[in-house]
């Protein structure tokens, strides 16, 4: 009998076909538990669920640690739902024979366009716009009022061309723009050209981060960085709110170092209503919702339940990303 713990709902409903459907079938209903709450499982509650469990279904609110590894030495695959994997130390995993996977690329589209969304509603100036709607504003047609920033013809600078890095510069070329990156990926899947980190803030004109969060990318959209972007330039950001040192981000919004800015991630997430970023100037935010779409959820559940099940059974999938977890886990 193989059990696993799903630590939420899943998109997609739950007839016949739908992710969890396809769970129940392959391991018998009984044998699937899935968290019924809107809020994840509290860490104490997540070791009671997992307890003899095969397996783990789990999302970015889930850490998967030593303690929790040596805790639960029955599970032998955790199937994350969420391309990036921040939450799981993976080289605890593989020692422990213990595979990973995510559900990379069916999430890159819907995660470029909603940095486009944040790019062009904060180059439009769209909460401006309804803010002044609102609050009475809006008098007679004026050719000086509301003006904003032009995207068309520009340059977009793109940080961390990976899948989604790409999938966002791609969407630059309905706009004329020309397209800058750099990072580590050496030959993206999109026109553009190659520069250093240096370049790519002094020469573009909306910047688009799309780097994984580690020790090396953690806090390195600083103060420094900021005064190295034009005057003009617009920050978008939808991989990890740790990414950006926040206060430094704040800073340069309120002095002007930077004209404005897009967030799809922050530090803490949920963010509470009165942090200082939720007040700061010429900003638009979005609560971490890139992927967020009914189809492309629907697809990272059926991408997670795949890795799941390959990963109980010791089978190699795409998304797995400790290929040397089965080596380890053969030992065990
Ligand atoms: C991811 O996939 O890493 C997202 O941030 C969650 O949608």
């Amino acid at each position: 009998m193989t059990r696993v713990f799903v630590t939420r709902e899943l998109p997609g409903g739950a007839g016949d076909g739908s992710p969890i459907a396809r769970l129940r079938e392959a391991l018998g209903a009984e044998n699937v538990d899935v968290w019924p709450e809107f809020d994840p499982p509290s860490r104490e509650a997540f070791l009671e669920r997992t307890e003899g469990c095969d397996g783990v279904l789990c999302m970015i609110t889930d850490r998967i640690d030593t303690e929790f590894l040596e805790a639960r030495p029955s599970v032998r695959a955790v199937a994350q739902l969420a391309v990036g994997y921040d939450n799981i130390d993976v080289p605890a995993c593989t020692a422990h024979g213990v595979a990973v996977t995510n559900t990379p690329d069916v999430l890159s589209d819907a995660t470029a366009d909603m940095a486009w969304a944040l790019l062009m509603a904060a180059a439009r100036r769209l909460p401006a716009g309804r803010d002044a709607i609102e609050q009475g504003q809006w008098g007679q047609w004026n050719p000086t009022w509301m003006l904003s920033s032009e995207i068309t013809g520009r340059t977009l600078g793109i940080l961390g061309p990976g899948r989604i890095g790409a999938a966002a510069a791609r969407r630059a070329s309905g706009f004329d723009m020309t397209v800058l990156y750099t990072g580590h990926s050496e030959k993206p899947d999109f026109p553009g050209t190659f520069v250093s980190l240096d370049e790519l803030l002094e020469r573009s004109d909306f910047i688009s981060v799309h780097v994984p969060l580690n020790d090396e990318t953690r806090g390195m959209c600083d103060a420094s960085f900021f005064r190295r972007m034009r005057r003009h330039a617009i920050f978008v950001n939808t991989s990890r709110g740790p990414v950006v040192d926040q206060p430094a981000l704040i800073a340069a919004l309120e002095d002007g170092t930077i004209a404005a800015a897009g967030l799809d991630v922050m530090t803490p997430e949920p963010l509470p209503p009165d942090d200082p970023l939720v007040r700061a100037k010429n900003i638009v935010l979005s609560p971490h919702v890139g992927s967020a779409t009914l189809e492309t959820r629907t697809k990272m559940a059926h991408l997670a339940v795949d890795g799941l099940l390959a990963g109980m059974r010791g089978e190699t999938v795409r998304h797995l990303v400790n290929p040397e977890a089965l080596n380890a886990a053969s030992r065990r």
